[in-house]
Order: structure tokens, then sequence, then C-alpha cells
């Protein structure tokens, strides 16, 4: 599939998607939702990959929202199966990934451009970022899982109060809710990104995937320690695991097969 509206880039197992509808502050429309989707499914299944950022393209924004001109006039019918195709392709999908997925909030992220940086596994933005969920202010709600990952990460009352309000928040706002891990100038932000992934990379991507599905089970309505019960006794199955025991004894650092 050939890409129109992102661009992908790969660089010693990081890899990074950008959103690249810079004059339409890169709200998501349909293509672009299809493009992702592709994006993510491809790079999810290639070995190579240990970690996906996802960014915008340009200094003003990460996703402006949803592509408010392709839903203004669809009936109700439209508008629920708009927000079913979406959170399946997209924000349930990205949030259930095997590899991990940072979102890097460049600038505006609002509506479904926050909901896709909350569906990443976490977040780093930039000091000019503004957050928000502004769906009332349309007269819809949050369709791609703002309404639950936002109480999930920030609390039921505040995330209550900035749908109510359609409000904005800094950067540091939201990093002072837990909404992202850090806030850093547009220059530091690939290298932080990198320096985290790196990290990232040092251990095993099974391991990995293994406790993001724990993680997110805690959210759903699974029993999250049962997951993690039987994804840490699959552990015991994979080669990462004898390799990361097995180098831990030997006092060397473990190269993990990824198996
Ligand atoms: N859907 C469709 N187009 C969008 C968009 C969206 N969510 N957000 C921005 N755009 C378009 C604008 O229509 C404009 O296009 P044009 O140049 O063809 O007129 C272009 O992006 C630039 O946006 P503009 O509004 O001129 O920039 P600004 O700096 O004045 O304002 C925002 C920035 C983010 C405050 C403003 O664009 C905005 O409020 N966007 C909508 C946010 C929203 O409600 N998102 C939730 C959707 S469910």
């Amino acid at each position: 599939m050939t890409f129109e509206n992102i661009l992908i880039e790969k660089n010693n197992q990081l890899a990074t998607i950008t959103i690249n509808r810079p004059k339409k502050l890169n709200a998501l429309n349909k293509a672009t939702i299809e493009e992702l989707h592709e994006g993510f499914k491809t790079l999810d299944a290639d070995a190579d990959v240990k970690v996906i950022l996802i960014t915008g393209s340009g200094e003003k924004a990460f996703v402006a929202g949803a592509d408010i001109s392709e839903f203004s006039n669809f009936s109700v019918e439209e508008g629920g199966k708009l927000a079913a195709k979406g959170q399946e392709i997209l924000f349930d999908f990205v949030e259930n990934l095997n590899t991990p997925v940072i979102a890097l909030v460049n600038g505006f992220a609002l509506g479904g451009g926050l909901e896709l940086a909350m569906a990443c596994h976490f977040r780093i933005a930039t000091d000019n970022a503004r957050m928000g969920l502004p769906e009332t202010s349309l007269g819809v709600i949050p369709g791609y899982g703002g309404t639950q990952r936002l109480p999930q990460l920030i609390g039921k009352g505040k995330a209550m109060e900035l749908i109510m309000t359609a409000g904005m928040i800094s950067a540091e706002e939201a990093k002072s809710l837990g909404l992202v891990n850090y806030v850093v100038s547009q220059e530091e932000l690939l290298p932080l990104a990198t320096k985290i992934a790196g990290k990232i990379m040092n251990n095993s991507s099974v391991a990995i995937s293994k406790a993001i599905k724990a993680v997110n089970d805690s959210f759903r309505n699974v029993n999250g320690f049962e997951t993690e019960v039987t994804e840490f006794g699959n552990c015991f199955g994979t080669e990462d695991f004898k390799e990361g025991t097995t180098a831990f004894l030997e006092k060397r650092k473990a190269e993990f097969p990824g198996k």
C-alpha cells in the first residue's frame, strides 16, 4: 500500500510514523485512519522493529482531531459506524499492539488526536502542546475511546471537567495529571524518545508484549490478575526467558532473540 497521508521511517529497530496533513493540522480523515492501520500492522509484523513512535508533521499539531468536514452531515447510524470502525482499526488496535508505541505530542492533540495519543502506550509532549477533548462543543461526545481512556489516565473528576468544558490544557498541566510522562522542547523530543526507546530495546520484546496485554487487561472487563498469571507462565516457555536468566547468572548482558 502506498501512503498519501502518513510517512514511515525505520532506523535501527526504531520506526517512526508521521501523520502528514500539516495544512489540516494532521486531522484524521478516513484515508489517514486506514493508512495508520496498515502502517501499524506492517510495523508490528516486522521482527526488526522494536519500538514505534508516532507524531504529527510540522511544529503546530500532533493531530487536531477527527476530520470534522467528513462527518458533519452523518446520520445516527453513520455516526455509530464511524466510531466503531475507528476504534476497531486504529485506537484499540494500537493499544493492543505487541510492539510498544510512544506518542510524541508535538502540538495540538485535540479530540481524536488526544484519543490517539491516549491509545498509545505512553506519551511525551513538547512544551507548546495543548490537549483536550472539544467534542461537546461540536454537539457530540468523544467517540474514539476518549470517555474511557481519559478517566483511566487522569481520574474521573478531572476527565469529566475536561470533557464537559471542552477545554484545553497545557503540556505542563497534562504532565501534572499523568497524561504525559515528560515535557520537552521540540528539539529535545526525538532525542528523548530515542533514548527511552533504546532502554526498551535492551529488554525482551516477547516479555514486553505480554506485559502490554496484562496491563491492558486491568482496564477491561476481564481479570487482569489472571492474565498476568497466564502470561507470566508463558514467559517460561520463551527463548528470551532462557537467555535473560542465563545472561544474568553468567554476569553478561542479555542478547534477546525476540522469541
Ligand atoms: N477537522 C478538519 N479540519 C481541521 C480540523 C479538524 N479537526 N482542525 C483543523 N482543521 C483545518 C482547518 O479547517 C483549517 O483548514 P483551512 O485552512 O482549509 O481552513 C486548517 O486545519 C488550519 O486550522 P485553523 O483552525 O485555521 O488553525 P488555528 O491555528 O486558527 O486553530 C485549532 C487551531 C486546533 C484551535 C483549530 O483548528 C480547531 O479548533 N480545530 C478543531 C479541533 C476540534 O474540535 N477537534 C475535535 C474534532 S472531533
